[in-house]
């Protein structure tokens, strides 16, 4: 593949509407794959959720039957108020074992139908059998029974409606990364570049965890930001991660992709790295060439690096790529300063 520059106008759209078009199909493919989860954790969640709201009537018509008194009323208020608080992160496991297991125990001395789900609800809003102890002190135990059912629905309730904003906000993440990507608009910005490798690595999401790779970020984040053209940085690290998820799926002992960043001279250096079988030397420069490929037929066009390719010129920076027997690595690099639109033929081409 010759430079971008050199390239006829008609010729340049229409290579780079076939790239678009590749790679708009492998971000349908990792959009469905995606957007698959979310949608079934929010189905179950809701069904789990009418169950649960179903239950609470009952419960209250048992809470409306009892003469309250003041105290009573004011345990269930601020046992109600519990839920309210913000989880308590600073627990340790081995802490909070101990919590559960000695919850379980009071519950059980109150013939509260104990739930290890309750028990660890409460936990996490960081009430202690002590706690409830006081707050229960006077109270009859129909009622602190009742009113700990009613809890315990409650605080399911609340965690189904969390896992459900959970998941809503998953696709909304989704969503993002795909607009970001799939933006038809060629003209340059200024980008981060760990927001562009970050949201392909969302987009391939799906496949990395198929082939069961371990993702390790090596992220030099005070890297300055730099001028990309378009969705191009997205288009470039998404052809990269699918070939190495692709390497991965085939590798015989550890999975790992590492994603490294830095400063190199005057431009920014990213390597992306993997423990698949390698690259043979024989082919380290045949596999930039349009349609070498060799995946089987349906799987690989040839057509991912020549992509790749395409664009670190169209930035005036380079690939390159080394194998050593651990896998394969490529080393992109782009030049911090890119010379003015005005004087950029390849720019000027698209
Ligand atoms: N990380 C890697 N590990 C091992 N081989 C690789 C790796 N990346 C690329 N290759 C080799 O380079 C070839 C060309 O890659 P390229 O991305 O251009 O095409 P493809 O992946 O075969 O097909 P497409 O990207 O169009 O789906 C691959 O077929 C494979 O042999
Ligand atoms: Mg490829």
């Amino acid at each position: 593949m010759g430079d971008p520059a050199l390239d006829t106008r008609a010729g340049e759209t229409q290579t780079t509407q076939r790239e678009r078009m590749a790679t708009l199909g492998m971000l349908a493919a990792g959009l469905a794959h995606e957007l698959n989860n979310p949608a079934i954790a929010i189905g179950r969640s809701v069904d789990l959720l009418r169950e649960g709201i179903a239950q609470v009537d009952p419960i209250l018509r048992q809470i409306a039957s009892h003469p309250w008194t003041d105290e009573e009323l004011r345990f269930l208020a601020r046992l109600g108020a519990t839920t309210e608080r913000a989880a308590d992160a600073g627990i340790d496991i081995v802490e909070r074992t101990d919590r559960e297991e000695s919850l379980i125990a009071w519950l059980d001395g109150h013939d509260v139908p104990s739930s290890p789900e309750l028990a660890a609800a409460l936990v996490e809003r960081g009430v202690t059998p002590d706690e409830l102890a006081a707050l229960a002190r006077g109270c009859s135990p129909a009622v602190v029974g009742d009113a700990m059912a009613w809890l315990s629905r409650l605080t399911l309730i609340r965690q189904l409606l969390d896992d459900v904003a959970r998941s809503a906000a998953r696709i909304g993440e989704l969503v993002h990364a795909v607009k970001s990507q799939a933006y038809a608009d060629a003209s340059r910005r200024i980008v981060d570049v760990h927001e562009s490798i970050e949201s392909s690595l969302t987009l391939m999401g799906y496949k990395l965890r198929e082939a069961k790779a371990k993702i390790v970020r090596e992220y030099d984040r005070k890297l300055p930001r730099v001028e990309t053209y378009g969705t191009e940085l997205h288009q470039l690290w998404t052809n990269l991660l699918d070939n190495a998820a692709d390497a991965i799926g085939q590798a015989k002992g550890e999975r790992t992709v590492r994603v490294r960043t830095a400063m190199d001279g005057d431009a920014l250096r990213i390597e992306i790295r993997d423990t698949g079988p390698g690259i043979p030397a024989a082919l380290t420069e045949r596999i930039f060439e349009p349609h070498f490929t060799t995946k089987a037929a349906g799987k690989g066009t040839g057509l991912g690096l020549d992509i790749v390719k395409r664009i670190v010129a169209h930035h005036h920076g380079s690939v390159a790529c080394e194998s050593d027997g651990a896998g394969a690595r490529f080393v992109v690099r782009i030049p911090l300063v890119q010379p003015s639109a005005a004087t950029d033929g390849a720019s000027q081409s698209r």
